[in-house]
């Protein structure tokens, strides 16, 4: 038996060694400290859960149209128009089992084998395999911390070649929670512009998640031509909590719309369709839930960025969007903790792990050991108990 070549190409999660250790431990009877986490904490607000008792109750319990019901479909375009200054027609938009289905439809139907993926790095892992499933060749784009991890205008001109077929942007960023600024977008935009093939992938999933004033801006609202470059990716996991609920949506120009549904109808058909009327409530009803979040968000990123900031060698500038914090280690690499030693973030991380119970992604899994990511989506007295315990492991690293 011989796997297909897109298979074998499929790395499988760094960030799995990490968390099967973590199952581990805990299965044992440790308590783990979790920062690995990508989910909310807070529960589904329950004004959302009542949406979709009500759709069980009332028979919404069959295949829906393919890329949605009409009423998901106009809730998500009531929200383009209300938050984002965005206007599409219902053909234009396509809703599927999560954000990240979305981008596995929009990535199958653009690129081709050695079509060039311009992916600013550090990235969320699954946009880098989501890029290579279909034979696209991806074009890292090393940002620095200096540039609070954002691609610079050179940057982009410099990655472009005749090959280059999308540029992905991901503001706000998992893993760094970097947010791209209208005026930063507004360049990059232009450059892009520049070049009749390129197609702009926009996973704006932690659009919710903005902090210190800063407003999310998508690149598409920046003018009619960026619009018609541009394929939106968002969905309900992040800002909502719900994340085992699986809709996510696209809006793109109809061409590319199509051709996602199209696909849609051969492999999973429509959503659930209880998922879809919870989703019509989170994105219609209140949004004060959101802003609760935040507002806890916001404490949890302070606490622990000072908690960070305050440990001899870290650096981490301070992220304005999303739930991590992505420190930069490497000053302790080169030396070694109970006598194991740490050369990168990835033998750090499982240092923390064993010693400590405190679980953390490496930065390898973004393309970047140098790093770590903190998710701060976890509770007070977890963060406060294991910022203690790194501390003090981190002091007695030699
Ligand atoms: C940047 C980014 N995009 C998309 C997703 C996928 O979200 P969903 O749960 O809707 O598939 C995630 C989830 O971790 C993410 O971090």
């Amino acid at each position: 038996m011989k796997l297909s070549k897109r298979a074998a190409n499929i790395s499988s999660s760094p960030t799995l060694a990490i968390d099967a250790k973590a199952k581990q431990l805990k299965a044992d009877g440790a308590k783990v400290f979790n920062f690995g986490v990508g989910e909310p904490d807070f529960d589904t607000p329950q004004h959302i859960k009542d949406a979709a008792i009500e759709a069980i109750n009332a028979g919404m319990t069959k295949y829906t149209p393919v890329a949605g019901t009409v009423q998901l479909k106009q809730a998500v375009i009531d929200k383009f128009k209300r938050e984002n200054g965005l206007s599409y027609e219902a053909a234009q938009i396509i809703a599927s089992s999560g954000a990240k289905h979305s981008l596995y439809n929009v990535f199958q139907v653009l690129v081709e084998e050695g079509d060039e993926v311009i992916i600013p790095t550090p990235y969320w892992v699954s946009h880098m395999e989501q890029i290579k499933i279909p034979g696209g060749k991806p074009v890292v784009v090393m940002t620095s911390e200096e540039n609070g991890f954002k691609m610079t205008p050179e940057q982009l001109q410099e990655a472009i070649t005749p090959k280059t077929k999308v540029v992905l942007l991901n503001s706000p960023s998992n893993p760094t929670g970097a947010v791209y600024s209208k005026e930063e977008l507004e360049v990059l935009g232009n450059i892009i512009l520049k070049h009749d093939n390129i197609t702009i992938i926009s996973d704006e999933i932690y659009e919710k998640l903005v902090y210190d004033n800063m407003e999310h801006v998508s690149i598409a609202s920046i003018s009619e031509e960026l619009k018609e470059r541009t394929v939106v990716i968002n969905g309900v996991s992040k800002a909502y909590s719900m994340t085992g609920w699986r809709i996510g949506y696209a809006a793109a120009p109809l061409e590319i719309a199509k051709a996602m549904a199209n696909l849609q109808s051969h492999s999973t058909s429509n959503p659930s369709s209880i998922a879809q009327a919870a989703s019509v409530a989170a994105l219609s009803g209140t949004q004060q839930p959101v802003e609760d979040m935040k507002v806890e968000f916001v404490k949890r990123r302070d606490y622990m960025l000072e908690r960070l900031l305050a440990i001899p060698g870290i650096s981490c500038p301070k992220p304005n969007g999303a739930f991590y914090l992505f420190p930069n280690v490497s000053a302790y690499f080169g030396k070694s903790y109970n006598g194991k030693p740490i050369n990168s973030a990835t033998d750090l991380a499982a240092v923390l792990l064993e010693e400590v119970q405190v679980a953390v992604v490496p930065g390898v899994a973004f393309g970047n050991d140098d790093f770590m990511r903190f998710s701060y989506a976890t509770d007070m007295d977890t963060i406060t108990e294991a910022m203690n315990r790194i501390e003090k492991l981190l002091a007695e690293v030699k």
